[in-house]
């Protein structure tokens, strides 16, 4: 199962992009390790990306895909617990792809299932699986990233726009980062909350010698910045909201040459569309990889348990 990035180490994510990057080839034979298998997709929260990477992912690899519909047509809509569906689900599929509104919701259908389980999303949780993609996608601009010797001129000055505490992208994001000392020099978070980490209060971040700074002054830090992680305004909270000027990036912002804007997607208005065009934009690059970075996790997940450490 993957629920957690902790279960993750740097093996583990550069693993998992070799892995992607060989299926995106799409030129080399494969093993299909869900020939034969259903794969459960229960979204009980909208997506459009990770839904449909996770099916298209399961149909490449000859499995067949089993979805819980939207809206009020199951037993949730009668108040039925995740952990009588889960029991249910042990006879109906053999992997099950989930997002959930509340965070507590994977070890509750966990109680009684016993086929393994992907985390889609999980209220303020996590989003493991987004946060491989977006390392994938990293890796692919800048390979030196993978290694344990990335020159210093090569290392990154990572900005995340946001509260990682409460926003589970981004605390993902934020949690694989700090797995790449000596390739990430430097995180910058940028945040009007007091405690934008808040990690520290329920899952303590690991002692991790990158130093992090905290600001909310994005446009000071904007020129220092490799890399900027941003999400949807949306989720930012009112505070952001009523300071979307600021926060917003656009061709006016002073980017550093060679720097690339990351964004889970979908956007808001924290992201023009003039941006699309030029050489910062990686955001589509990271939906472009899903597909792979998905058929890797569920090859790992079902067939080369041994191959990939901790999943
Ligand atoms: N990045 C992401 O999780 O997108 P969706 O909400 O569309 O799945």
């Amino acid at each position: 199962s993957i629920i957690n990035p902790r279960q993750f180490d740097r093996r583990t994510v550069n693993a998992i992009a070799q892995m992607a990057a060989v299926l995106e080839m799409r030129n080399v034979e494969i093993d299909k390790p869900l020939d034969g298998k259903i794969a459960i997709t229960a979204f009980f929260e909208p997506s459009t990306r990770t839904r449909l990477s996770f099916e298209s992912a399961v149909q490449r690899l000859d499995g067949k895909v089993l979805s819980v519909p939207d809206g009020q047509v199951t037993g949730i809509a009668k108040g039925e617990s995740l952990a009588d569906i889960g029991e249910m689900f042990n006879t109906y599929g053999d992997v099950v792809i989930m997002r959930h509104p509340d965070t507590n919701s994977m070890e509750e259908i966990r109680r009684n299932l016993q086929r393994p389980l992907i985390n889609a999303g999980n209220g303020s949780g996590h989003h493991p699986t987004q946060a491989l993609i977006d390392w994938y996608a990293l890796l692919k601009w800048r390979p030196e990233l993978a290694t344990e010797h990335c020159p210093p001129e090569r290392r990154i000055h990572l900005g995340i726009i946001g509260t990682p505490g409460s926003m589970r992208a981004v605390k993902s994001f934020l949690r694989i980062s700090l797995m790449f000392p000596g390739a990430v020099s430097k995180i910058t978070i940028i945040s009007e909350m007091a405690d934008p980490v808040g990690l520290d209060l329920t899952e303590p971040i690991e002692q991790s010698v990158i130093p992090i700074t905290i600001t909310n002054d994005v446009q000071k830090v904007l020129p220092d910045l490799d890399v900027l992680y941003v999400n949807s305004i949306a989720f930012l909270g009112d505070s952001y909201r009523n300071l979307d000027a600021r926060y917003k990036l656009d061709r006016n912002s002073k980017l550093k040459p060679g720097a690339v804007i990351m964004h889970p997607l979908a956007r808001n208005q924290e992201l023009s569309e003039d941006l699309d065009e030029t050489e910062h934009n990686l955001y589509f690059a990271q939906a472009a990889g899903a597909v792979f970075v998905r058929q890797a996790i569920l090859t790992a997940v079902l067939d080369r348990l041994d191959r990939i450490n901790g999943i």
